[in-house]
């Protein structure tokens, strides 16, 4: 969704602006725009459409001075429009905001009976209107802030520039990420971590209802009751070069190539195959020393994080025998689940920050659940929310496409399978460590599966005029064929839908008809021969069938159109190697399509919003 970068301190801020819009252009977004201010006033450039157009008219006049704001916005409120752009301003004072407020139309017609002027579409022009009246009766812009907050319902991070204090950025948080970065005689904010990689590792994530001061030197962050807080400084691993392309033409494709790195540096630490060991961080508070004191598990997710949580669910009941259910956090939300003290919510998101998941997270708390998170970012909102968190080490994802979050996933939800195996008596010690040491293998695996990338390219490039594909599989691959579809749809706006292999009959195989591509997951178990005939029944009615499947399975290979050849290994694994294919697949035919593969139409990184 939209982000802010702010920055106040010696260097030319329209330059660090734009290289922080650069790296929060993952985020997704349609229009963007900056202001600076200087000894002359406040000077603003906003654009419509990519950072090329803003790029254009700055080379044309450049807002030169130390201190300024930058957004990248993603509509809700307006169509994309130059004059939807932020920043938004009334008289001195400029604002970026990310969130919605949801008594916009409200206040709106309030303010317009005050006689304001409104010049956009947007919800956050309000802000200006609310802090420009406030501070008609003061000279203090951090009380005609908190005075505009209280005001507005709904969710914010709000970066405020006052041009009549060219010193000082004003930032406020509900709901919405906002991170500050510590430099030297510098300081910056951001939406996300990327955007300040280049100049600082040393951060601090605000907290709803924070205000914060932020001058070239010092920051201070406040409570809603206007008490100055301490904070902890985080030092921030991931390093700059980690959010560039490397050499790859999309970062969907480098990320798709450092799933072998991001699983091995998932295990490390965690695993010894050894002894059979596994440590798992905060995992032992929450458990206890023995035992698993919960009755059921309930995962709550989004998009592809979800469908890791469906496998997790086949993994965790097939070998510890808990029961799990696996939720929409849309859903969740709003539904009145039954949960309590005796369910362990498995909260899982990338970003940590997105908006249905952490109010999911809130009403499990809420009912006096606990929370174990799987996370990818140190410090999101998510990890702080909850009680333990096992992150995913996959470094920045920036292609808005998941990848290497997915696997990072299902690493952590097989080892936490493991770790309640053990702990449920459902798993012998020699077991254990046959596991450790077949998990430990995927990288290598990994890294030969991503050796057929060629071949898999040349089966997408043949199927580009297809107009819709169907993914089947069954058991735990099942999710995984919803996660192929969902690939497919959003970098290649095909149609694509994922179904459990036995439901074909049940209606989806009226949608077969000559020359229809259907992907089908065949790893060898006890469901093969049921699958074999499902590729039967659809290639009898014309279907041009993909299968995937074991690399020594010569019979598959021989009855269908096209074969990808997984490499072996245990057969609860599998899902981990079967993603692969499909990405790649998504990725090539979304690719000679000529899509925008990293900010795919209409999406964005992290929905903040709901
Ligand atoms: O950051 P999260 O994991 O919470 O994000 C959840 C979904 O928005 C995300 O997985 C989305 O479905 C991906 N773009 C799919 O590739």
């Amino acid at each position: 969704m939209c982000g802010i970068i702010g920055y106040i301190g010696h260097r030319e801020a329209t330059d660090v602006l734009i290289d922080g819009l650069k790296r929060l252009e993952y985020r997704g977004y349609d229009s963007a725009g900056i202001a600076v201010l200087n000894g002359r006033g406040i000077e603003m450039e906003r654009a419509e459409g990519k950072l090329a157009a803003l790029q254009a008219k700055i080379k044309k006049s450049k807002p030169h001075g130390k201190i300024g704001i930058g957004h990248t916005r993603w509509a809700t409120h307006g169509v994309p429009s130059e004059r939807n752009a932020h920043p938004h301003r009334v008289g001195d004072v400029v604002v970026v905001h990310n969130g919605i407020i949801e008594n916009h139309a409200e206040l709106r017609k309030q303010l317009i009976k005050k006689g304001c002027q409104f010049r956009s579409e947007t919800d956050t022009e309000i802000f200006c209107h609310l802090i420009h009246s406030e501070l008609k009766k003061t000279d203090d812009v951090g009380k005609s802030i908190q005075k505009a907050l209280e005001k507005v319902r709904g969710s914010y991070s709000l970066v405020v520039l006052y041009g009549k204090e060219p010193g000082k950025l004003y930032l406020a948080k509900l709901g919405s990420p906002l991170v500050v970065g510590l430099g030297k005689k510098e300081n910056l904010v951001a939406s996300d971590i990327p955007a300040l990689l280049s100049y600082t590792r040393n951060v601090v994530p605000l907290e709803d209802g924070e205000l914060a001061l932020l001058t070239k030197n010092s920051f201070k962050i406040l409570n809603g009751n206007g008490k100055s807080l301490s904070k902890r400084v985080n030092h921030i691993t991931w390093t700059p070069l980690m959010a560039e392309k490397g050499g790859f033409k999309h970062f969907m494709l480098k990320e798709i190539y450092e799933q072998p790195r991001v699983v091995e540096e998932t295990l490390m630490g965690r695993i010894q195959p050894d002894s059979g060991r596994l440590i798992l961080e905060g995992v032992n508070k929450l458990f206890g020393k023995k035992g698993f004191p919960f009755k059921q598990i309930a995962i709550i997710a989004c998009g592809t994080s979800w469908h890791a949580g469906l496998v997790g669910k086949y993994w965790i009941e097939k070998l510890a025998r808990v029961p799990v259910s696996v939720n929409l956090a849309s859903e969740f939300r709003y539904a009145d689940p039954m949960i309590g003290r005796d369910t362990l919510v498995i909260p899982i998101s990338q970003s940590g920050e997105t908006a249905d998941t952490l109010a999911a997270t809130h009403l499990a708390k809420s009912k006096k659940a606990k929370v174990l998170a799987i996370c990818n970012v140190l410090g999101s909102s998510l990890a702080r929310t909850s009680d333990a968190t096992l992150y995913t080490h996959a470094g920045p994802e920036i292609g808005v496409a998941s990848t290497k979050a997915f696997v990072a996933q299902l690493t952590v939800l097989y080892l936490i399978t493991l770790e309640l195996a053990k702990r449920q008596g459902k798993l012998s010690k020699e077991a254990l460590i046959t596991q450790l040491t077949e998990i430990r293998k995927i990288p290598q695996h990994l890294t030969k599966l991503l050796k057929s990338a060629a071949h898999i390219k040349e089966i997408a490039e043949s199927l580009v005029n297809a107009s819709h594909f169907l993914f089947i599989a069954r058991g735990p691959h099942f999710p995984v064929a919803l996660e192929g579809a969902l690939k497919l749809k959003e970098i290649s706006y095909v149609h694509a839908e994922g179904f459990a292999a036995g439901e074909l009959k049940h209606g989806p195989i009226a949608l077969i008809d000559e020359g229809v591509p259907v992907v089908a997951l065949v790893p060898k178990n006890e469901t093969y021969e049921k699958i074999l005939s499902n590729i039967e029944e659809v290639k009898a009615r014309g279907a041009h069938v993909i299968a995937i499947g074991d690399a020594t399975d010569r019979d598959l290979s021989e009855k269908v159109d096209d074969f990808i050849a997984i490499p072996k290994t245990d057969y609860l694994l599998t899902p981990l190697l079967y993603a692969v294919p499909l990405q790649l697949f998504a990725y090539y035919i979304a690719d000679h399509k000529g899509t925008d593969v990293d900010q795919p139409r209409n999406l964005a990184k992290s929905v903040t919003v709901e």
